[in-house]
């Protein structure tokens, strides 16, 4: 069965090249991945297709209004369930993590469908994000102009975790952050490349040896790049 995105916005156009693209396009290709892109403004009500007006109280830009954003999810979500998970694309959201995506999707998905909402312009009414949103999720202290590319990093973190999608298991098992450390140094061809020649050690076929230089390696450039961690 695939896993289930759908995805909120006011500008499609921004998924669908790089959705069919590399490791997700192939996950979509062979059905581990379902992923549908809604045009937000397909339910505004108005003769104008308005899906943003100016907030109350006064302040700068314009904000997406609740009544369109609704109507939009609606069509997505008829009934609220454990099954499906609405999650909002914002700043202010729970930062994402690798641990985060992992409670999500290992050793299964812990839903059948994920729901993202892209805002764009001032953000959203907060009364759509009461009603409808399960959870926000930022992706960084900075501040985007849509949910879009954030939506995109989410669904490249989930798609790799979906059981089928990265074929050999052991190259998500040893991925940076696990285990709250950072992946070693790699190599590959040619051997010596502008004078920098590949650690004699990872040429030694010595299995041992080479496993505990990569996890003396990893132990030492989380301590120099990510002390934190
Ligand atoms: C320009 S931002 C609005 C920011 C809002 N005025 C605030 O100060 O919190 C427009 C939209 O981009 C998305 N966005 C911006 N930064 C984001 C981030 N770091 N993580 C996730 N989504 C973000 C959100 O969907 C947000 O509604």
């Amino acid at each position: 069965m695939s896993f289930k995105i759908s995805v909120l916005t006011l500008f499609p156009e921004v998924f669908r090249e790089t959705l069919s693209a590399s490791l997700i396009g192939k996950a979509i290709k062979n059905q581990h991945l379902d992923i549908e892109i809604i045009q937000i403004r397909d339910s505004a009500t108005d003769r104008h297709r308005s899906v943003d007006d100016t907030p109350y109280g006064g302040g700068e830009g314009m904000l997406m209004r609740a009544d369109v954003l609704y109507n939009a999810w609606k069509s997505m979500v008829p009934e609220k369930s454990g099954a499906v998970k609405t999650i909002m694309l914002s700043p202010q959201g729970t930062l994402l993590t690798q641990e985060i995506a992992k409670s999500w999707m290992i050793p299964v998905p812990q839903f059948e469908h994920l729901v993202l909402v892209c805002g764009h312009y001032e953000g959203v009414d907060e009364r759509f994000i009461e009603l409808c949103v399960d959870q926000e999720i930022s992706v960084g202290d900075y501040v985007c102009t849509g949910g879009e590319f954030p939506a995109l990093i989410l669904i490249d973190v989930l798609s790799r975790l979906i059981p089928g999608v990265v074929k050999n298991p052991d190259s998500v098992s040893n991925d940076s952050f696990e285990g709250g450390l950072l992946k070693y140094p790699q190599y590959t061809k040619p051997q010596t490349f502008k004078g920098l020649s590949v650690p004699e050690v990872l040429l030694s076929g010595d299995h041992a040896k080479i496993a505990t230089f990569r996890a003396e390696e990893s132990r030492k450039r989380t301590k120099k790049k990510r002390p934190d961690l």
